[in-house]
């Protein structure tokens, strides 16, 4: 090699080395994809062939400690998306919504509406805490995830001693009686909503004088300024504003498009004081959506799973054409974006041999909001 080919070679080298740079935390690029996934997972949920769920089982064919587990899991399931879905069902720890039922009241909750419901996800999880007999109603948009809800119900309704009812309808204009519940509750809706305060106001109709109004809605900017590992914390303070610049533009284009705002929870309490309700309570959910390692978990290798996923096919979070547009309705441009777009893919390329080697960190840390309010007497 000549003496130019060595001086270009360790050119190459350095810019190489820079991009692979740590400076956006595994936290950010996972913060990144939980938001993206919030707003879509609608699309990413769309089918779940529950039989093949076996595949993800400790005592089925996959070994805990087989290094490309996670791989593996998607090349057998490219197409059925079914860890996608299971996955969210980790999303809560079950002593804390016995704590939430509890404070809630839910043992005197007979009649309880989840709008927004998707494949009713929620109501399986909120149904062994309510009393025998009582029913809840699911509400969403979308015929296809009802159907999954219905399929689903047929299979828990007796177990739990809870009626199931799936019905598709806005949630601007409930096709629910006015008074006729003793809770109405959503989860990850209001982020989409561009009036969410009509929503809210459709909530407090159809709940009885003294029942709940609750909504569970993430800040998800937050992430953003999270650390996955020690060495992280020496970081460089310009590479992390022009990350956050990115984010942040992102964020304001999706509301500036009338999309809904991801991190709409912090903003709830004023939204339900507008809306009226009373009574107002603030919680925040205790989970962590952390990856440590050894995966030796379901729920761990799911969400390594669904990572792998994401990054593979582009989807969750690293579509290039929904982000410009976000970023470029926030008043950012392309040319920063296409930057920052070269570093974010060489980043998650690297996200992505640490996972299948099952070597990747994160401390999974979230803001999942649960805000109550009650109708006033
Ligand atoms: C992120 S998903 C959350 C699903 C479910 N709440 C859960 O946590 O698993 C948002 C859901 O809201 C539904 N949705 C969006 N806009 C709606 C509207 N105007 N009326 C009713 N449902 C709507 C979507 O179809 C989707 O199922």
């Amino acid at each position: 090699m000549s003496i130019g080919h060595r001086g270009v070679y360790r050119v190459v080298i350095q810019h190489v080395k820079t991009l692979l740079g740590r400076q956006i935390s595994f936290a950010r690029v996972f913060g990144f994809i939980c938001s993206f996934l919030l707003s879509h997972f609608p699309l990413i949920a769309a089918a779940r062939p529950s039989q093949k769920l076996g595949l993800l089982l400790p005592n089925r064919s996959f070994y805990v400690s087989e290094p490309y587990l996670a791989s593996d899991l998607i090349q057998k399931e490219k197409h059925s998306e079914s860890h996608l879905v299971e996955s969210r069902e980790y999303w809560w720890n079950n002593d804390y919504l016995e704590l939430l039922s509890q404070r809630l009241d839910f043992k005197h909750c007979n009649r309880m509406a989840d709008i927004g419901c998707g494949q009713g996800m929620m109501s399986f999880l909120l149904a062994p805490f309510l009393p025998e007999n009582a029913l809840i109603t699911g509400i969403d948009s979308e015929t296809k995830y009802l159907k999954r809800a219905k399929q689903k119900a047929r299979k828990v309704s007796t177990k739990h001693q809870v009626s199931f009812n799936f019905v598709e309808g806005d949630a601007q204009r409930l096709p629910l009686e006015s008074n006729s519940q003793d809770m109405a509750f959503c989860q990850t809706l209001l982020i989409h909503m561009q009036q969410p305060e009509k929503v809210l106001g459709e909530m407090k109709r159809i709940v009885k004088k003294g029942g709940y109004v609750v909504a569970i809605e993430p800040n998800n900017l937050a992430s953003n300024l999270m650390f996955d590992n020690y060495s992280q914390t020496d970081y460089n303070v310009e590479e992390m504003l022009d990350f956050l610049e990115i984010r942040l533009r992102c964020e304001k284009g999706k509301r500036q498009l009338g999309e809904g705002f991801n991190s709409i929870g912090d903003a709830l309490p004023d939204l339900f004081a507008k809306a009226g309700l009373s009574d107002l309570e603030v919680f925040i959910s205790d989970k962590s959506l952390n990856l440590i390692p050894p995966y030796n978990s379901r729920e761990k290798r799911l969400r390594a799973a669904q990572l792998i996923e994401w990054i593979e096919n582009q989807t969750g979070g690293f579509g290039y054409d929904e982000n410009l547009r976000y970023y470029k309705a926030g008043g950012g441009g392309k040319k920063s974006f296409d930057a920052y777009w070269q570093k974010a893919y060489r980043y998650q390329q690297n996200m992505l041999t640490e996972l299948k080697n099952q070597e990747c960190f994160l401390s999974g840390g979230n803001l999942m909001y649960v805000v109550v309010g009650r109708v006033p007497e």
